[in-house]
């Protein structure tokens, strides 16, 4: 099912830790003073062609789109696996009055999470995690809803992890996810390169539904999110890099803050999907 046939290993947890720790660091940089504390690590989202929204205003609206499928409120727990520097979860603790909880493998990004979470007016609704997704520490059936926005790609393991999403879900509960997938028949090189670099992997979007069913869910949605998100997520940050004329040391950071320039941009796709425990289960 996962386009494994030459990501020369699943990705390792600790090492992804690793390596966020280091990229961490490098976004303030990139992304400005702003990003010093919180920012989005995730990619843009534009509805239409023509919108005008900012990259940063494009990155919160990726937060939205997951929101409007949660179907959490006040009151309501949520567990953000993959949870970056926190912003994601500021935001959505913010908008719906929810608790949050977020996991990341990357210390550096937990304790900048922490310190976001001191900031706001709610600190007692956002608890910041080390964990990893394989093995989540928490009790079965402890949150109302689940989400990964764009961390599935680091997933040694896609079903184990959606399966320990579901564990921790109430039945009925959403889960809502991005992901990316393949979309030439065969891993290009510049894909295999990717893969390599920033130890993800990707799926073929058609293996999904059935990647939910055998992970003990309910598929409720699909849909490529590709148009909506990189084409202007990368001509941004290419952009950016251009006029900042940010030097990348390594390959990892390239790959990270201005992909377009080390990979096969038309071979990759991006998925939204959206998953139930059954009731029943
Ligand atoms: C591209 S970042 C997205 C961060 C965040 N969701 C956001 O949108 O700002 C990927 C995240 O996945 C986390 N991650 C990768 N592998 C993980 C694992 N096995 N368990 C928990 N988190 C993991 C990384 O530490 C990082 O926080």
């Amino acid at each position: 099912m996962e386009e494994r046939t030459a990501a020369p290993t699943a990705p390792v947890a600790e090492e992804v830790g690793q390596l966020y720790d280091r990229m961490t660091d490098i976004a303030a940089d990139f992304l400005g003073d702003d990003a010093r504390q919180g920012y989005n690590a995730h990619l843009g989202y534009w509805d239409t062609p023509d919108s005008e929204l900012t990259y940063d205003e494009a990155t919160d609206r990726l937060t939205d789109v997951m929101v409007e499928r949660l179907r959490i409120g006040a009151g309501g727990r949520l567990l953000d696996v993959g949870c970056g520097v926190g912003a994601p979860a500021v935001r959505i603790a913010r908008l719906t009055g929810a608790s949050v909880t977020g996991i990341s493998v990357s210390k550096e990004q937990i304790a900048r999470a922490e310190a976001l979470a001191r900031e706001t007016p709610f600190p007692d609704r956002l608890d910041f995690r080390v964990a990893d997704a394989m093995e989540l520490p928490f009790p079965d059936a402890s949150f109302d809803a689940v989400m990964a926005l764009e961390s599935m790609c680091h997933m040694p393991d896609r079903v184990q992890v959606y399966r320990e999403m579901r564990r921790v879900l109430r039945p009925g509960g959403r889960i809502v996810a991005t992901d990316f997938h393949g979309r030439s028949a065969s891993p290009s090189p510049d894909r295999l390169a990717l893969q390599r670099t920033m130890g993800s992997t990707t799926v073929r979007i058609d293996d999904y539904p059935q990647l939910m069913r055998t992970s003990g869910l309910r598929f409720l949605e699909l849909r490529d999110i590709t148009d909506e998100t990189l084409p202007k997520s990368f001509a941004f940050l290419a952009e950016r890099a251009d006029k900042l004329r940010f030097e990348f040391d390594d390959t990892e950071a390239a790959c990270f803050y201005n992909p377009q320039s080390v990979i096969d941009v038309p071979a990759l796709g991006y998925l939204l999907v959206v998953a139930q425990r059954p009731l029943d289960g």
